[in-house]
This record gives structure tokens, C-alpha cells and sequence, in this order.
């Protein structure tokens, strides 16, 4: 039996695709390279000795898809990642993140069923959560969006929720991730942006590695311990290890259950500048700035739920994150080469 990976060549996929081939799991990858690059495929070999099996294909091609299940009958179930996941540009460009992250995600639940594969496991995010009221963030609190990228994860979000109800053969984990830095340790693979960073970490490490010449820090006036804002930053390692538990969990059971992933830690932005200074003896300079718009004050998980329910828990601390993201970029300071390298 098999487990298709969507977008596995993606940054949180691709460590997951490792993790798994590593636990001996058997993976489809399926990713259009949308925002990823055929390299990784190289990458993931190198780390484990073993080539995924590989589609090109786009899920919003219904016919294309099919032609992926109808040869692979022995895919079991399947993990989610792929999506547009820009925050910004989904308030730009609404039209294409709905039809996009939407639609893909429809055809491949209508082939998971025809082909007896009712199991799935989704990637969701923290940013559900909207403005939360208080923190840690609970499972079970409010949701709300405030750009269209979040709105998708949302709606996909209802969208399982009422396939369940229709088929309750189904088994659904949707994972709410943090926020996901650091690298594998072999500097191999990593997170690989595609032109100015938007987040945080990629960031960082191109400032401390003369890429970029210093840090727009977002605000100072936050109602944070420094004024800069507070995340919970998880190593996208532990984050793939999750994965491994939730296709366990989704084995033993059905209906849909919802998971943070998380550590249950929050660091600001400082923190955060701070801690890659002391993990890796580079310089990050700085600049406070105006609040970018959308950002809130803080937002940290309560993990509780996922060792409770699946029996994980984050293992690697901010040292390791700053430590491996700070290799990986050191080795690749361009990211992924464009051709393929085996
Ligand atoms: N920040 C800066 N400078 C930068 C980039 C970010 O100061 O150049 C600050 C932000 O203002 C924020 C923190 O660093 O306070 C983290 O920002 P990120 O962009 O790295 O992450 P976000 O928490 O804004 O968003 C991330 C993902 C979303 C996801 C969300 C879930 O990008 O896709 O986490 O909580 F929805």
C-alpha cells in the first residue's frame, strides 16, 4: 500500500516524504512544481537511498489525476500539502487561490473515495484561528479568516467536515500548523522561497548570510514582552514526524478530528534574531518598521491535544531550528539548483 503526497516536493512535504520513506512507508508524490523544483526529488533520494515514485501532475486536472489513481491501485490514503500558501498575494489574486486550493482539493476527495482511499490527512494552519482571544490556542476556539489563503484553508476545512457527515467511512485529520522553520540536518533539504522572502526565518538566514543587508522588523508596539510579534515557531522536522502519527491515527479510526501543531512556545520577532545570532555567530542586523498589515500580537498553540491523541510532541528546540535553517542556506545560498542533479 502506498500514500499519495501532495505537493511532496513542497518544503513541509518534502520533509514529511523523507520521514516517511525513512519509517518505511511507501510514497506517491504528486506536486506540480508550482513552487517547488524537480531538484528535491535528487535531495530526497540522497537523504534516504530510495527515489519516490514521482507524478507530475495538477490536481485542478481532473482527468490528469484520474489517470494517477487509476495506476496506483494500492494508494491507502493521502497527505494533503499542496496549495497556494501565500498570504499576501491571496489578497491580490482571490480568483486564483479559491479555484485553485479549492478545486484540487474536491477532485481529490471525489478519487480518494472512487478508489476506496477514505483517508486523509490536511494541511490546515493557525491562521483559522484569526485574531484568537486569548493564548494558547485551543482546538477548539473560534475560527476566522482575514485574507482569502486563510479563507481556503477554512473552507476546505467545512468541506471535509460535511464529507464526513455525508460518508462517515471517511477518516479526516486536519493538522492546524504554527509556524514551520529550520531544515533537515544534513543541509540538504530546505525552505526555498522564490525571490523576497515573506516570512520570518528565510528571512533571517539571508540577512545573516549577506544575501539580504538587514531585517524589516515589523512593528515594536505589539502587547508582546518586547513589542514585536509572538509565534510559535516548530522545526519542520518534528512537524513531519506528526504526519507518520496522523496516517496512524487515521488507520485505527474514522470520523474527522482537528490537531495543533505546535510547540506551545512563543518567541518574538527579537527573540527570534537573538537565538540565530547565538546558534550561528552571524550578525543579523535590523531595522523596526511600520506593522505589516493582517499581523496580530501573538499567536502560540496549545500542543496538548496532539500527544494526547496521536502520542507527539516537539522535539527540537530554536537552536535547532536557527542552527539547521542557518546550514541549509549556508550550503544552498540560492536554494534549489533548477536542474535536476542525479
Ligand atoms: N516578520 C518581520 N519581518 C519579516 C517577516 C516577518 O518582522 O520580514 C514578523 C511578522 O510581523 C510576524 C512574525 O515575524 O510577527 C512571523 O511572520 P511570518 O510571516 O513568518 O509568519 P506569520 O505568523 O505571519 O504567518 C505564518 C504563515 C501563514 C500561516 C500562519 C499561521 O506564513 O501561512 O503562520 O499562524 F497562516
Amino acid at each position: 500500500m502506498s500514500i499519495l503526497v501532495t505537493g511532496g516536493t513542497g518544503f513541509i512535504g518534502s520533509h514529511t516524504a523523507v520521514e516517511m520513506i525513512e519509517a518505511g512507508t511507501k510514497v506517491l508524490i504528486v506536486d506540480n512544481f508550482s513552487n517547488s523544483k524537480p531538484a528535491v526529488l535528487d535531495r530526497i533520494f540522497r537523504i534516504t537511498g530510495v527515489k519516490p515514485e514521482f507524478v507530475l501532475c495538477d490536481l485542478c486536472d481532473y482527468d490528469a489525476l484520474e489517470i494517477v489513481f487509476a495506476n496506483h491501485p494500492d494508494i491507502e490514503g493521502c497527505i494533503h500539502f499542496a496549495g497556494l500558501k501565500a498570504v499576501g498575494e491571496s489578497v491580490q489574486k482571490p480568483v486564483e487561490y479559491y479555484r485553485n486550493n479549492l478545486v484540487s482539493t474536491m477532485n481529490l476527495c471525489q478519487f480518494l473515495a472512487k478508489y476506496g482511499a477514505k483517508k486523509l490527512v490536511f494541511s490546515s494552519s493557525a491562521t483559522v484561528y484569526g485574531k484568537p482571544a486569548s493564548v494558547p490556542i485551543r482546538e477548539d476556539f473560534p475560527l476566522s479568516c482575514t485574507n482569502p489563503y486563510g479563507e481556503t484553508k477554512l473552507v476546505i476545512e467545512y468541506l471535509l467536515r460535511d464529507l464526513v457527515v455525508a460518508d462517515p467511512e471517511w477518516s479526516i485529520v486536519v493538522l492546524r500548523y504554527f509556524n514551520p522553520i529550520g531544515a533537515h540536518k544534513s543541509g540538504l533539504m530546505g525552505e526555498d522561497p522564490k525571490g523576497i522572502p515573506n516570512n520570518l526565518l528565510p528571512y533571517v538566514s539571508k540577512v545573516a548570510n549577506g544575501k539580504l543587508p538587514y531585517l524589516h522588523v515589523f512593528g515594536n508596539d505589539y502587547h508582546t514582552h518586547d513589542g514585536t510579534g509572538v509565534r510559535d515557531y516548530i522545526h519542520v522536522v518534528d512537524l513531519a514526524r506528526a504526519h507518520l502519527d496522523a496516517i496512524r491515527y487515521a488507520r485505527e479510526r474514522s470520523g474527522i478530528d482537528y490537531i495543533n501543531l505546535g510547540t506551545g512556545c512563543g518567541y518574538s520577532v527579537l527573540d527570534i534574531v537573538h537565538a540565530y545570532e547565538n546558534a550561528t555567530g552571524k550578525k543579523v542586523p535590523y531595522r523596526i518598521e511600520a506593522r505589516r498589515p493582517g499581523d496580530i500580537d501573538e499567536c502560540y498553540a496549545d500542543p496538548s491535544k496532539a500527544l494526547r491523541v496521536l502520542g507527539w510532541k516537539a522535539e527540537r528546540n530554536l537552536e535547532d531550528m536557527c542552527r539547521d535553517s542557518d546550514h541549509w542556506q549556508s550550503l544552498n545560498p540560492d536554494g534549489y539548483p533548477e536542474k535536476e542533479e542525479a
